[in-house]
Formats: C-alpha cells, sequence, structure tokens
C-alpha cells in the first residue's frame, strides 16, 4: 500500500482502506481468459490494480455514504470512474501524448507491452466503465443506472476529459496562448469534469434531486480546479521518487498551466484559496462530511 503525505489520519485511513477494495473489484472484474486475449487483459490489470491515490473513488465513496448508499454499490461506480481515469493515463503516456516511461513507479503500459496493446487496455477500460454502471448490481432502479451513465459519458467525452485533453495536446501550437479563463476551462474539462462526477455519482446513488446538489457541485468545480495546480505544481517542484512519474516536463512540452501563467508561489495561494472555498461549501453538513474536507485539503497538500 502507498504511503502518502499531506492527509489526516481520517483520509490516510480511507484513502487505504478503498485502495484494497478498488484493487478487489478490478480483480473480480478482470479474469485473464486462456486465449490469446490474454494480453490485453494482462495490460488492463497491471494498469488498473495497485499503485493510484484513489481519489475518485473515495470522493464518490464519500459523498454516497452521506447519504446512506450501499458501499458495494458505491464501490462498484467508484470502480467505473477509476477505469475512465486509468484508461485516460495509460493513453495520456503515450509516445503520440506526453510519452512518458513511468507510472506508478514502474514502466508505463507501452513500455512494458507496446503502444497497440495500450491503445486496446484503455479502450477495453473505458468500455468497462459502462458495462458497470449498466450492470442491475450497481442499482436496481434503472433511472439511477441511467443517471450515473449519463454523467460519467458527459465528464470522459468532448465536453469533458478529451475535450480537455485535446486543448492540451494543442496548447504548444505556434499562436495559440491561453489566459486564465481558457486555462481555467482547459483544467475543468481535463481534470475537474471526472473529479465532479466522482461527487455527483455518489449523490445520484443517494437519490438527491439535481435541485439539491448545488452545494456537492460546488465543492467539487473548486476542488477540480485545485486538484490539477496541484498537479501542475508538482511538476515544477516535486520529487519524482515519490511522484512515481517523470516530473519537470511540462514547460519543455509546451503545457501552459497556472504555473506557468502566473508564476508557482500565486498558482499555490490560489490552489489554497479554492480549497478553502471548497470546503466552505460543506457548510450544511455536519461532521459526516469530514471526508470531504480532509480530501479538500489532502488535494493541495499532496507529494504525490
Ligand atoms: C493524475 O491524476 C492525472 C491528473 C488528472 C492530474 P491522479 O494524481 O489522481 O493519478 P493517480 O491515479 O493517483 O496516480
Ligand atoms: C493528465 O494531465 C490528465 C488526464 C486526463 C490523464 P497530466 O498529463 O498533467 O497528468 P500526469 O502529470 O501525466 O499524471
Ligand atoms: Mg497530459
Ligand atoms: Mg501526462
Ligand atoms: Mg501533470
Amino acid at each position: 500500500m502507498m504511503q502518502v503525505v499531506g492527509g489526516s489520519d481520517l483520509l490516510l485511513d480511507g484513502l487505504k482502506r478503498v485502495q484494497g477494495e478498488i484493487d478487489s473489484v478490478f480483480d473480480a472484474f478482470l479474469p485473464v481468459p486462456q486465449d490469446t486475449r490474454a494480453r490485453l487483459i494482462e495490460a488492463m490489470r497491471y494498469a488498473a490494480i495497485g499503485g493510484g491515490k484513489r481519489v475518485r473513488p473515495l470522493l464518490l465513496v464519500s459523498t454516497a455514504e452521506l447519504f446512506g448508499v450501499d458501499r458495494t454499490a458505491a464501490l462498484r461506480a467508484g470502480c467505473a470512474v477509476e477505469a475512465i481515469h486509468v484508461y485516460s493515463l495509460i493513453h495520456d503516456d503515450l509516445p503520440c501524448m506526453d510519452d512518458d516511461d513511468l507510472r506508478h513507479a514502474k514502466p508505463t503500459v507501452h513500455k512494458v507491452f507496446d503502444d497497440a496493446t495500450a491503445v486496446l487496455a484503455g479502450d477495453a477500460l473505458h468500455a468497462l466503465a459502462f458495462e458497470i454502471l449498466a450492470d442491475d448490481g450497481t442499482s436496481s432502479d434503472p433511472f439511477t443506472r441511467s443517471e450515473l451513465m449519463l454523467t460519467l459519458g458527459a465528464a470522459s467525452g468532448m465536453n469533458g476529459m478529451a475535450g480537455g485533453q485535446m486543448m492540451d495536446m494543442v496548447a504548444d501550437e505556434e499562436g495559440i496562448e491561453y489566459d486564465l479563463q481558457a486555462i481555467t476551462r482547459l483544467q475543468q474539462l481535463k481534470t475537474g469534469a471526472l473529479l465532479a462526477a466522482s461527487v455527483e455519482m455518489g449523490a445520484i446513488l443517494g437519490k438527491v434531486p439535481p435541485e439539491g446538489r448545488a452545494h456537492l457541485r460546488a465543492y467539487s468545480r473548486d476542488i477540480g480546479l485545485a486538484f490539477q495546480i496541484a498537479d501542475d505544481l508538482l511538476d515544477v517542484s516535486g520529487d519524482e521518487a515519490k511522484a512515481g512519474k517523470a516530473l519537470r516536463k511540462d514547460q519543455s512540452q509546451g503545457k501552459q498551466t497556472f504555473v506557468t501563467l502566473m508564476g508557482a508561489d500565486k498558482a499555490r495561494e490560489q490552489a489554497r484559496a479554492l480549497v478553502d472555498q471548497a470546503i466552505s461549501h460543506l457548510g450544511s453538513y455536519g461532521t459526516e462530511a469530514d471526508m470531504l474536507r480532509s480530501l479538500a485539503r489532502f488535494i493541495v497538500e499532496r507529494d504525490r
């Protein structure tokens, strides 16, 4: 289990528990077949089991807990979000994107397997996410299942993660210069959308009507932005051994981030202000929302 700095005991215990649980759920969903698809499933397991912090599943499970949702159901939905996240990382690391050799302190999927297998492992994890949500093991209510799929689909595609990744990839093209507003949008799509979907899906499982989700949405919008600022700060000042991935690459790859736009000190200030603001949106909840508060703080103080 990974050692993580920057979290309270509550948060570290919560992460550790969810890390073990998500590993088990992936393990159960990904038996290796005795045929020539084995390489694909081996690659999916290599990427999905062990390694990640599991921030998105913990967000989902902790939100669902506010509304008394069954933990098995919340973990399945958390596994679906994590499947999208893992797929996005496999593709993000490919030579045609960020070209990275290290992820979760081990060689990236395309290094251990090959580019084609990495593309297919991402594709199959993407599909797995929606299979999990469409199955009645996640919810017996077809409306709930449909809302979960709609929310995750919207957060993953052109108006979410993939759209943000496109904005990120074209940032180094000549003549493209993002201002604060554009970088905010890029980060909200690339990273914020999946984090926000995690919170939203917890509320959906809890049968909270959309009008009852406003405070939670405000919370997740702020932590989504803070999360990517923290990742960009780690890129300039983090420790590679702790992060388990190559750092100090964003500038040379022409990435445009809060850090490149306003400098590290201002960006850190901004991230901390966002976290305070996120926590202030949870004012209507008592101690039952302490995990969400701790998660918000962890997001900017983390070392990986
Ligand atoms: C890294 O996300 C990529 C971004 C969206 C910034 P995480 O920091 O959540 O990645 P893992 O899964 O915990 O390594
Ligand atoms: C990736 O952002 C966001 C994704 C949607 C995968 P980065 O490219 O900054 O993430 P790292 O630094 O490789 O983890
Ligand atoms: Mg990238
Ligand atoms: Mg990257
Ligand atoms: Mg990064």
